[in-house]
């Protein structure tokens, strides 16, 4: 993979993985776009990145605005010239709990976050990629994206579909030279269980930011993320997985076997429809030519 002299998107890149990833590829020397909708955070990396090094620019954003990533890529193009890559990182940990208590607001808020804001990255990132003669787009899903969490259902979905855009966007954006991986980190140690901080930024919350409820830090949630591994270490591996051009970044290989539980569900389930009397005649017939092989 080329990074010396080339740039990269990074959104929510002012705290947590996002920042992780900017420093690792800056110190790679790539030059450095980081948006991010808190404005302190993103001056303070500003600095951290520049006391590294680093050739780095930054914007206020919400990537929930399509006018938002339009201005990101501007900047990106007209401070560095080109723009070779984007991490699609801007997340948020939705509102963990049974199905009954989560509002549709609160659906609203991760998906137009976790999902659409991804969506609306590529829309904005990809032609410039593409015209710069490729590059490659990380997208932040998580092993959320790999297996159902109980209690996270709008996270999971959001996970879950970002990881299945990256498998569909590696296929389609191939032939232009663009790599595209999808990350799937356990926990790190962010503020990630704190995200209802920006969502008073955003939408949904009728709150002001200072009076936003966090959760106790007692919490099982706050106590996995806390103890989760230190971002650096994603930031690094995704270097390493970028250069061995990986479609998923796992940086939890402890998760494997629970992702094998699932997979083996998945085939046994598929034995179930192979010896069904009623569609287990389609099993030798050839799948759509749409489907990658
Ligand atoms: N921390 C974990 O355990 C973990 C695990 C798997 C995946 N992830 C994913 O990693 C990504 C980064 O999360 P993190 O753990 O570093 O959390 P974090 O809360 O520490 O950092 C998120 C960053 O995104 C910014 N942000 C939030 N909403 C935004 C918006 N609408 N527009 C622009 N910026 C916005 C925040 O200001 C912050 O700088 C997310 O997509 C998250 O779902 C995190």
């Amino acid at each position: 993979m080329d990074y010396v002299g080339r740039t990269v998107l990074i959104s929510g890149g002012a705290e947590g993985i996002g920042f992780a990833i900017a420093k690792a590829l800056g110190l790679e020397g790539m030059n450095v776009v980081i948006g991010d909708i808190n404005s302190d955070s993103l001056n303070a990396a500003l600095a951290k990145l520049r006391s590294a090094g680093i050739n780095s620019v930054g914007l206020t954003m919400d990537v929930v605005k399509a006018d938002d990533w339009q201005r990101a890529v501007a900047l990106a193009t007209e401070h560095f010239g080109a723009l070779h890559a984007l991490i699609n990182n801007a997340g948020v940990g939705g509102k963990p709990g049974p199905i009954e208590n989560n509002t549709l607001a609160d659906w609203q808020w991760c998906i137009d976050v976790n999902l659409l804001g991804v969506v609306q990255g590529m829309q904005a990132a990809v032609p410039h990629i593409k015209q710069a003669g490729g590059g490659f787009v990380v997208n932040v899903a998580s092993m959320a994206g790999m297996i159902g969490v109980p209690y996270g259902g709008e996270y999971t979905a959001t996970k879950l579909a970002v990881a299945g855009l990256s498998e569909a966007w590696a296929v389609e954006l191939n032939p232009f030279n663009i790599h595209v991986a999808a990350l799937c980190p356990a926990f790190v140690s962010t503020r990630i269980h704190l995200s209802e901080r920006n969502r008073a930024l955003t939408h949904g919350q009728t709150t002001k930011a200072e009076e936003v409820e966090l959760p106790d830090p007692e919490s099982v949630m706050s106590q996995v993320v806390t103890n989760g591994i230190d971002p650096n270490l994603v930031g690094q591996r995704v270097i390493e997985a970028l250069n061995d051009k990986e479609l998923y970044i796992f940086t939890h290989p402890n998760y494997r076997q629970a992702v094998q539980k699932r997979y083996a569900a998945i085939d046994a389930a598929f034995e179930r429809a192979e010896s069904s009397a009623i569609v287990g005649h389609l099993r030798d017939q050839a799948v759509d030519a749409f489907v990658p092989q």
